[in-house]
């Protein structure tokens, strides 16, 4: 370690160990357990209460829930970027998870209220409390670990199998919530689901209050950042956002957009039924895309900056991770097909009927990935244990190569389905979507939680948090660039075998290509970080 590194790096308290890790790695892992609980416990009732509550279960609101969930999806991660940037300066870390913990719950709580306006605030503020939650407790974790120890990549596998558990659980118990507490067989209880929910966050938030001790130093405020004062401008600068996030959601940012678009010239309207239809005329995933991609130009230009004040070492290092950060927009938009092309191919093209003429739910499907997660993490820890031992554990570009291969082999399974299996009927048969979410997940495992793990170590010390947020970020933008690859994957006319095939190809030779490429330049990103390993 250079003498400038040794200044910057915090020092790590010599925390008691359980079960070969920092001890408060696993409060950590319940609290974060209990927040995904939340979060994915009344994320699959999101779109489809929209239509039931708002559109008394019409059809034709479906176009709009769709987008309300696509919007809050892509504000959830874009927001991450400014939680970060608050916990590395103006409250630290600890006080930003608890801040965020109360505002997500109160926004939870604010959903189950069935006035469309409320119910849009409450959504706004889920996603400005999560913001403040979800990128620092991950930057936590690699506070737990010092520079040289090779646990870390470890520790973030195990955490990271604690977001699954918790993304495995809660739907099924809010799923049951839903259907038990109803009197109307054909109408699922919400209010159920978003009470649990809520529940769940404030389960988060008491766990990470009373066992935030265990933390010691790590994570409180530097002594420039201390004061109640701060705290107070944070909840206020979190009710001014809230009104923002609301004007984005509801497609009124959109909108406005097109509006001066419109009047500028530059683009022309789609006219339907005699009038402007916006969506048609610029569709707000476009728009999205657009303020996603600025947002990211822009932090990315603030950590060069930061990386250039530091010198030579953390400026390459800055550069190292923003090239891995493009790589991750990749595996993430074809992964999230997962919520998208692959449930219409379930739903249309998988022969889904089991012994007996019971047919397997299309919803279902979704359980795959956290389950396969949840069991194969421990393995993946213990494979990169293993090899460290033998000196042969991947670095860091390596492991996110296997990441993108991974993915890809998930899609050769889909062509050789879709090319050599279907039947009569034009079916293909149940296993191959199956082994398409497994094969997805092993290669999520080779990437999502070393990214995690990579920002702690290649950030510059002043910003993990905000450079924890760009990960997020270009999570955020891969997902919503999954919505518009399946868009064109099922067209105007829905998917066929053949939309279904030629799409699945090129998502083939993409990643292959990106995976291939990182393990060829792997050596080059290494020595841009400078021996982090
Ligand atoms: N299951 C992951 C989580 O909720 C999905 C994810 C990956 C989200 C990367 C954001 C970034 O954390």
């Amino acid at each position: 370690m250079s003498t400038t590194e040794k200044a910057t790096a915090p020092t790590v308290p010599d925390y008691p160990q359980t079960l070969g890790h920092p001890r408060p790695l696993w409060m950590l892992f319940m609290t974060e357990f209990w927040e995904r609980f939340a979060f994915y416990g009344m994320r699959w009732a999101l779109a489809l209460y929209i239509v039931a509550e708002f559109f008394h279960g019409d059809p034709a609101g479906q176009g709009f829930a769709s987008r309300t969930y696509g919007a809050y999806l892509a504000l959830v991660y874009a927001a991450a970027v400014f939680g970060g940037y608050v916990a590395d300066r103006i409250i630290g870390y600890q006080r930003s998870i608890l801040v965020g913990a109360v505002v997500m719950a109160a926004g939870l709580f604010m959903i189950m209220l069935p006035d469309e306006r409320i119910f849009l605030l409450g959504l706004s503020t889920v996603i400005v409390g999560n913001g403040l939650f979800k990128p620092n407790i991950s930057s936590m974790v690699g506070r737990l670990y010092s520079v040289g120890d090779a646990r870390r990549d470890r520790g973030f596998t195990l955490f990271y199998m604690g977001i699954n558990a918790g993304a495995l659980v809660s739907p099924l118990v809010t799923g049951w919530l839903a259907s038990h507490f109803t009197d109307m067989p054909m109408q699922q209880n919400y209010k159920a689901v978003f009470l649990a929910s809520g529940v769940g966050m404030l389960v988060s938030l008491v766990w990470f209050w009373i066992g935030r001790r265990q933390l010691g130093p790590v994570g409180r405020p530097a002594p420039e950042q201390a004061g109640r004062l701060r705290v107070v401008y944070v909840f206020l600068g979190c009710v001014l956002a809230i009104p923002l996030v609301f004007f984005m959601l509801g497609g009124g940012f959109s909108e406005l957009v097109a509006r001066a678009l419109l009047d500028m010239g530059a683009i022309k309207p789609t006219v339907i039924d005699g009038a402007i239809n916006y969506e048609k005329t610029l569709p707000a995933a476009t728009v999205r895309a657009w303020v996603l991609g600025v947002l990211f130009v822009g932090l990315s230009a603030l950590l060069l900056v930061e990386g250039f004040r530091e010198g030579k070492v953390q400026r390459d290092r800055v550069f190292a991770m923003l090239i891995i950060f493009v790589f991750n927009v990749l595996f993430w938009m074809f992964y999230e097909q997962a919520g998208s092309s692959f449930n219409f191919l379930a739903q249309n093209i998988v022969d889904r009927e089991m012994f007996g003429g019971w047919v397997f739910p299309v919803g279902w499907f979704q359980s795959v990935a956290p389950l396969s997660l949840v069991l194969l993490a421990p393995f993946v820890s213990l494979a990169w244990g293993w090899l460290d031992k033998r000196r042969m554990e991947p670095s860091i570009p390596r492991k996110f190569g296997l990441g993108l291969i991974g993915n890809a082999l998930a899609f050769v399974v889909l062509m050789y389905a879709l090319s050599e299996l279907v039947d009569s009927r034009h079916l293909i048969p149940f296993w191959p979507l199956v082994m398409v979410y497994v094969l997805q997940t092993l290669g999520e495992l080779c990437l999502s939680p070393i990214g995690l793990s990579m920002v702690t170590k290649l950030a510059p010390v002043r910003l993990v948090g905000f450079a924890m947020g760009g990960w997020f970020l270009s999570t955020g933008i891969g997902n919503n660039l999954s919505g518009i690859f399946a868009g064109h994957v099922s067209g105007e006319t829905g998917m066929t075998v053949a939309s279904a095939l030629s799409g699945f190809t090129f998502s083939f030779w993409l990643l292959a290509g990106a995976g291939v490429l990182l393990f060829v330049i792997a050596p080059l990103i290494n020595r841009l970080m400078h021996g982090v390993k």
